[in-house]
């Protein structure tokens, strides 16, 4: 009698990279070698620990008629409907125990089946490799039950070498994949954490003579305009680039005059590396990088980065992307003036890289590697300081740079991210110097730069930016003469960020700060049948980060938020400036290669926000750097007394890659002069009758001054003074954050239970007053608050003085009256919009003349917050009223109140009620962005201190 054993799994815990698979190299597709996709539905076994089945399953001939199914792509935790398990999210934390390189017994694993039938005509010569995209984390693969190897490093691909084993007609396929390795130690990004075998597998046939790997080595040489392309190839070949006329062996430099490659202009040649046996395609981008005068250099320039982080994420299908996602994100980087993206925290999918080469976007290409978690024992037993593991970052290193080394897109090798210091960086740096000197080295993590061609660091506040931008910073020598960049910065988390325009500013001022990064270009929220989308917490993990994974520029169904649309403009590669009441415009081109000819622009004139004429503005086709003083024409006769202003767009000349022609790419604003405030003089005065109190169109409640109705319109609640908003995650701020956080102290304070104590309602000749004092309980600080009321017999003013009382030491959430109405959805506006804005969030809002329904007014964060509200508002028309402000005011309306949306966790907690609730806000409090960064910059505090502010009603029915 035979006894099976469980087999080994030792080699899950092996700090090892892996056993069995060939060495990396640079990916990509032949012309003319066969492969086969073995994507689709494969069989799945799911066990609950690394051990619990034996490898029978692997051998030729096991049933698996009684398992499951699963889609590959695919992580097993994001199918079967809650079957296979549920993801984590944890953002720094390790959801296991610390203790390297163990794991925790309990480790789920993933059998995987596939059965194949290789094509009859699949060719007999050469060999065959067979290849996984990536496995999240160790996986070790039989085809046709014999062992092939082990690999760990999820997002990095790995090949087999498989030519022997295959066989005609029916083959099978079996993986095993461990949730938890000693991989995972390296894998601590602030994602979710999902198991599976999530990017593509491919059989590759590997024809006698055929490509293995190659370097494309394309330069540009700035002050000749020729470009140097030499291809270097373990097997000889011939390298033909029609368009240049290039016919030469691999290995030998050719040089040409050639349109150079950069994100502005990302000019591609196509050519062929043809050996004995097969021919690839090549796209080459000649562009030259290099650390010049202490300053990042394309091709002789001195770049800008408009950048963003991405992560790889689809609401149903997690880090499983397919290609039409990835160009969905491209396009719309694209769109938004974006020129750059750091992969944060791994090398993605390579046709996302295909896709940065292809539309032009710098690229900062970063390796699978983050040791966060060691952070909460002072980085103890660090990986990356413990030469036990190097052999595997340096794997991880070689498989980034050899798989992606032909993309000119990528400017920067990043050693990862957050894994603090050490020998192991160093000895990935080295090598990755040694192998590409062509390109740059990025990591954040080392402060003195020691491995590094950049100082990059993560959400650095404005004064030290700037003290940076003016070399004041100090630091080693080394990092004195490296240029800056901010690899993460303005966490786009909830409402927001913040302050994007004043680091721009800073960015556009000083030569060594040459931009960043957002964090991060999408929400990660899982799409869920009860919550919408889930965030941290919503599985039952037992350790999680809540709704620190949706920190993204667009929501998880990648909508624009608010913080794109305002991203868009700060970093707009044209500026429109001008002076409405001289009639000039001053146009800058931004770029850093491009001329303007690629843009057409276009005035309009707008009276009380409709345009009224319109037309083409020559403006020259400027060169990078250079700016043009253009004439407007006169404007159009003011015969309505209303307010003007001119808008210049520029737009799109013709249809590009990725927009069509007429495209918005920048615009400005100018008003030609003041706006002129309605009059309003006070003729009627109160008429008190019982209980109510008329006043020209009005009803007030006699004792307690309360306005009941205008004209036909009932006020289901009268304007009563308001100052609390529900927080914003970047009001609540960070827990780690040390400076002040104003959503905690606000709520400490009580600002979200003011209480109103009516002190008088007084009807006088002119005007019903009605005074006030709002405070919360248990504080002595209020609000001393009057309303008074007048009437022109058709309209009715409301003036609101506000004076601070005691001792206020914090800025106020929002200043301005709430009022309820019982019926609204229309919303006609003049003033910012079409999009929300606050103080510090404003640059994209335009003024001019809007519609909305209320609905259509709430910005979906994940988890409900402050939201919505439009700037710089004249005047706004909903629910039969026409609420008219002196001075402009910010408005928001919506079907549930601030406590119902402070309340909420998820977007289907919120529920219409039979109100519309609508604040005037005479002022609002910046966002910032303390969620993991800065709160906002001073100048954007909404101060308590006397304020006077008015509206006038009238009614649109
Ligand atoms: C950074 C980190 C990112 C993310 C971000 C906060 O420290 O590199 O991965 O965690 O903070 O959202």
């Amino acid at each position: 009698m035979s006894l099976r054993t469980t087999p080994s799994v030792d080699y899950v815990e092996d700090v090892s990279p892996g056993s069995g698979v060939l060495p990396p190299r640079a990916w990509y597709a032949s012309s003319d070698a066969r492969s086969l996709s073995l994507n689709g539905r494969w069989r799945f076994r799911l066990s609950a620990t690394a051990g619990a089945e034996d490898d029978s399953f692997a051998e030729e001939g096991h049933d698996a008629g009684t398992w499951a199914e699963v889609t590959v792509p695919g992580h097993w935790v994001l199918q079967g409907d809650g079957a296979f398990g549920s993801p984590i999210y944890t953002s720094h934390l390790y959801p296991f125990p610390v203790d390297p390189p163990y794991v925790p017994t309990e480790n789920p694993t993933g059998d995987h089946l596939r059965v194949f039938d290789l094509p009859s005509d699949w060719p007999s010569d050469g060999g065959a490799v067979l290849r996984f995209d990536g496995v999240e984390s160790c996986a070790r693969v039989w085809l046709n039950g014999t062992e092939l190897g082990e690999f760990k490093g999820s997002r990095l691909a790995h090949e087999f070498a498989v030519g022997e084993l295959l066989k005609p007609g029916r083959n099978v396929l079996a993986v095993r994949v461990h949730q938890w390795s000693a991989g995972s130690y390296l894998e601590d990004q602030d994602q979710w954490w999902l198991p599976g075998i999530f990017r593509d597998v491919t059989l590759l046939h590997r024809p006698a003579g055929g490509v293995g790997d190659f370097f494309v080595h394309a330069s540009y040489d700035h002050t000749t305009g020729e470009g140097t392309l030499r291809v270097d190839s373990d097997v000889a070949g011939r390298v033909t680039v029609p368009a240049l006329d290039i016919d030469v062996a691999t290995g030998e430099p050719v040089t040409v005059a050639v349109e150079p490659w950069t994100a502005e202009t990302p000019r591609l040649y196509d050519g062929v590396l043809a050996t004995d046996g097969e021919r690839v395609p090549l796209r080459i981008g000649f562009r030259t990088v290099a650390l010049e005068d202490g300053l990042i250099k394309v091709n002789g320039k001195a770049i800008l980065f408009r950048g963003v982080n991405r992560h790889e994420w689809h609401p149903e299908k997690g880090r499983a992307l397919d290609l039409e996602t990835m160009r969905e994100d491209v396009l719309l980087m694209k769109r938004h003036n974006l020129n750059a993206v750091r992969t944060s925290h791994y090398p993605p999918h390579p046709a996302f890289l295909d896709l940065c080469d292809e539309y032009g976007l710098w690229v900062i290409d970063e390796c699978d590697l983050e040791t966060h978690g060691f952070t909460e024992q002072d980085w103890r037993d660090n990986p990356v300081d413990d030469d036990r593991w190097t052999p595997a970052l340096l794997d991880r290193a070689a498989r980034m740079v050899e798989r992606d080394k032909n993309h000119p897109s990528i400017v920067f090798w990043s050693l990862g991210n957050e894994a603090g210091t050490g020998r192991g960086l160093t000895a990935m740096a080295e090598w990755i110097h040694g192998r590409d000197p062509e390109r740059l080295v990025h990591y954040e993590g080392d402060w003195n730069c020691r491995d590094t061609d950049v100082y990059s660091r993560m959400y650095a506040f404005h004064d030290e930016v700037e003290k940076i931008g003016r070399q004041l910073d100090g630091g080693t020598r080394k990092r004195r003469e490296l240029p800056f960049i901010q690899c993460e910065y303005a966490h786009a988390m909830g409402n927001g960020p913040g302050g994007l325009a004043d680091y721009q500013e800073l960015f556009e001022t000083y030569d060594r700060l040459q931009g960043g990064f957002v964090w991060e270009w999408i929400d990660h929220g899982v799409r869920h049948a009860e919550l919408g989308y889930a965030y941290g917490g919503d599985f039952g993990e037992e350790l999680h980060d809540g709704n620190f994974v949706c920190d993204g520029l667009v929501f998880p169904d990648r909508t624009p938020s608010p913080g794109l649309i305002e991203y868009k403009k700060v970093i707009e590669p044209v500026r429109i400036e001008g002076d409405g009441a001289d009639g000039t415009v001053h146009v800058t081109n931004k770029q850093d290669f491009a001329d303007l000819s690629a843009l057409a622009f276009e005035w309009s004139c707008q009276v009380d926000g409709e345009t009224v004429e319109s037309g083409s503005l020559a403006v020259p086709a400027l060169a990078p750097g250079e700016s043009a003083e253009v004439k407007l024409p006169e404007p159009p006769a003011d015969g309505r007394g209303g307010e003007r202003q001119w808008t210049v767009r520029a737009l799109l000349a013709d249809d590009t890659s990725w927009a069509a022609k007429g495209h918005v790419v920048a615009w400005g604003q100018f008003a030609v002069g003041a706006r002129p405030l309605p009059s309003f003089p006070a003729t009627d005065r109160p008429v008190p009758e019982g209980n109510r109190i008329t006043l020209g169109p009005a009803r007030f409640d006699a004792r307690t001054g309360a306005l009941l109705s205008i004209g036909g319109v009932e006020v289901g609640a009268t304007p009563r003074l308001d100052v609390w908003r529900a927080t914003t995650d970047n009001d609540d701020g960070a827990e780690w954050q040390t400076d002040t956080r104003f959503g905690v102290l606000w709520r400490t304070l009580g600002l979200h239970r003011m209480r109103h104590r009516l002190v008088s309602v007084e009807a006088g000749d002119d005007a019903l007053t009605v005074h006030t004092r709002v405070a919360p309980a248990a504080r002595e600080a209020g609000l001393d608050t009057v309303y008074r009321w007048t009437s022109d017999g058709e309209r009715l003013r409301l003036r609101v003085s506000v004076t601070p009382e005691g001792d206020w030491t914090v800025p106020l959430p929002r200043l301005g009256v709430r009022f309820g109405l019982p019926q609204a959805d229309v919303v006609e506006w003049f003033g910012g919009g079409p999009g929300e804005a606050y103080p510090d969030t404003a640059t994209a809002s335009m003024v001019g003349r809007w519609r909305s329904t209320v609905d259509g007014l709430q910005t979906p964060y994940v988890r409900p917050q402050e939201n919505g509200a439009r700037a710089d508002v004249r005047w706004v028309e909903l629910g039969g009223l026409r609420v008219e402000g002196e001075p402009e005011f910010w408005f928001t309306a919506r079907r549930w109140t601030t406590e119902q949306l402070d309340a909420a966790r998820h977007r289907t907690d919120l529920t219409a009620g039979d109100t519309v609730w609508v604040n005037l806000d005479h002022g609002l409090h910046g966002i910032g962005s303390q969620s993991c960064g800065p709160g906002p910059l001073p100048q954007y505090f909404l101060k308590a201190e006397p304020a006077e502010f008015s509206f006038v009603f009238s009614t649109t029915r």
